[in-house]
């Protein structure tokens, strides 16, 4: 993953607040009026105390300074609930399009980049670091923007009275407001990144662990991964430990300045003999006015994991497709499937070498080869899946490549050695094959597929959620269905990996007579990857791959 400037983070998370810039003005607004309402609070009591000794130029009776006290700060709460209800509104608005997004950047990465990316790594992206995405666009965008504002008009207030407070002044929001901040969260950054890094890989051992939890028993893998767990898990503490004591340590030192700042302002009015009225003042003035600047130095804690999300966020939203989808291309009907010369790899190691073979209507061509030889690697080049080189794959005469992916999806079914299924009815899962399919189609599918008379034996039959199945369906079941979905689906070209190999015999025949009568009924031409010489007796012709070669 690249890595990226903080403030390059910040610019790519504020393209996509655009559309509610008006709410975020607004929110600026009503937050900045409410810091002055609280400064202004303290200014009116110190112009009530100088009143006292006759030092203030105004004439403030004291239940009429209390009146007006009270009603700002009415007003402050007032403003600071709208302005928080604004932060809040914009950010959930914000985070619903963000996992939008992410969605969408999955489903055009699918499935090629997502092949290497562990899904714990993918759901600590989908759910931690969206959510923390809150904290910038609720509590760091206008907090920023505020802090300038206020800090502005409050070093024109104070330089009203000498340039070189005003000067002074500026510097000291400048250094609790920036530089502080700055410093520490450059500090903590890396401790940001290590921690989400961190939750990641525990996220992947413990999905690895609950989807492999057969295997770990089994072979007695329990303490292990026990240990794994707990190991990562401690190393996880320690770089949490660390963020903690790093934001305490930064809370530490804008605390002690914000105490001290004032005196060097009392220092300096004292030396420019301003008066005592513009002494009390400014010096009041300034230690009323370090909210906005403190409430940066207090982000800047949670900015580490703020910037390290946004990083993997975008970095996601940014990553290029291996195959990006064809809009207004090539929509052929489908006449016959060829790979020509093709050689392929995933990294540096090559996979298929010189790869040649045709795939005629009608025809049902059987691929055979020892595992790791490149079988499911051709359907998946046959699907697009991954980019082959140009003309090496080619349907209906023209190149993948060339072809629109909506059309392509419908010229071709491919049904992987695993089928997923959804918890939805069996019915609808099998729809999945063809959104508007009667239930009579869904039923003739599911007969093809050799798995009709099954769904009838259970309790709600075709209605049956596959959650209320547990994970009590067996291989050979889910095969099924997904070959039911396929089936359904009606492609021209039907690619099946391994599609029979958890069957009986018996189940096996049902579904090979059905695509020898798919084959010459309604020409669909099968690619048919198996080892078995049962199901290769079906084929018109076979194929089988030798070190990445055709023989
Ligand atoms: N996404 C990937 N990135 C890198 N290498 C991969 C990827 N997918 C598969 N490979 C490698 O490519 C080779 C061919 O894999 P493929 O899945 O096509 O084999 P196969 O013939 O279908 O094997 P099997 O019979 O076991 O299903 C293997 O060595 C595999 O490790
Ligand atoms: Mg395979």
């Amino acid at each position: 993953m690249k890595r990226r400037s903080g403030i390059r983070i910040m610019g790519g998370l504020l393209k996509l607040l655009a559309p509610l810039l008006h709410v975020m003005l607004l929110c600026i607004t009503l937050g900045t009026l409410g810091y002055l309402c609280a400064i202004f609070i303290n200014i009116l009591a110190a112009h009530l105390l100088l009143g006292v000794t006759g030092e203030s130029p105004w004439r403030l009776s004291f239940g009429g300074a209390a009146a007006v006290m009270i009603l700002i700060a009415v007003a402050r709460a007032g403003l600071r609930y709208a302005e928080q209800t604004c932060g809040h509104y914009i950010a959930f608005k914000l985070l619903a399009v963000i996992r939008d997004r992410v969605f969408g950047a999955l489903r055009r990465l699918a499935p090629a980049r997502l092949e290497g990316k562990g899904r714990g790594d993918l759901i600590a992206v989908i759910t931690g670091d969206i959510e923390l995405l809150e904290v910038f666009y609720a509590h760091t965008i206008a907090p920023v923007c505020i802090a300038i504002i206020v800090s502005l008009i409050m070093t024109l207030l104070i330089g009203s009275f000498h340039p070189l407070l005003g000067v002074l002044a500026a510097g000291c929001y400048v250094l609790v407001g920036v530089a502080v901040p700055l410093i520490t969260a450059k500090m903590g950054r890396a401790y940001g990144m290590e921690a989400r890094a961190k939750l990641g890989g525990l996220n992947n051992v413990f999905l690895e662990s609950l989807r492999g939890i057969r295997e770990v028993l089994q072979f007695g893998q329990g303490q292990k991964k026990e240990e794994e767990i707990r190991e990562k898990t401690e190393k996880l503490n320690e770089v949490q430990g660390g963020i903690r004591r790093h934001e305490g340590a930064a809370s530490a030192w804008s605390g002690a300045l914000v105490m001290l700042l004032p005196l060097v302002m009392l220092g300096l009015v004292i030396r420019l003999q301003v008066g005592f009225s513009a002494a009390v003042m400014t010096t009041v003035m300034l230690a009323a006015s370090f909210g906005p600047a403190l409430a940066l130095a207090n982000l800047s804690a949670a900015m580490d994991s703020t910037l390290a999300a946004g990083e993997r966020v975008l970095s996601l939203l940014e990553e290029e497709p291996e195959t990006p989808d064809v809009v207004n291309g090539e929509k052929p009907d489908f006449a016959g499937a060829e790979v020509k010369n093709l050689s392929f790899s995933y990294d540096e190691e090559e996979v298929l070498h010189d790869l040649s073979a045709v795939f005629r209507p009608g025809e049902i061509v059987a691929v055979t080869g020892r595992s790791g030889s490149g079988k499911s690697t051709l359907l998946k080049l046959l699907m697009r899946f991954w980019r082959a080189p140009e003309n090496t794959v080619k349907l209906s005469g023209l190149d993948v490549g060339r072809i629109d992916t909506l059309h392509l999806r419908t010229l071709e079914s491919y049904m992987t050695q695993d089928t997923d299924l959804f918890n939805v009815s069996i019915r609808d899962n099998i729809r999945i094959g063809k959104q508007d399919a009667t239930d009579e189609e869904v039923e003739e599918a599911a007969r093809k597929a050799s798995i009709h008379d099954f769904i009838l034996t259970l309790p709600r039959g075709y209605d049956t959620k596959t959650g209320e199945l547990g994970e009590t369906l067996s291989g050979g079941e889910r095969q099924r269905i997904g070959l039911a979905r396929a089936f359904l689906h009606g492609a021209p070209l039907l690619l099946l990996d391994e599609p029979t190999s958890n069957l009986d015999s018996l189940n096996e025949g049902v579904i090979l007579k059905a695509l020898r009568e798919e084959a010459q009924a309604s020409g669909r031409t099968v690619v048919l990857v198996s080892h078995r010489a049962s199901t290769l007796g079906v084929a018109n012709r076979a194929y089988a791959i030798e070190s990445g070669r055709l023989s």
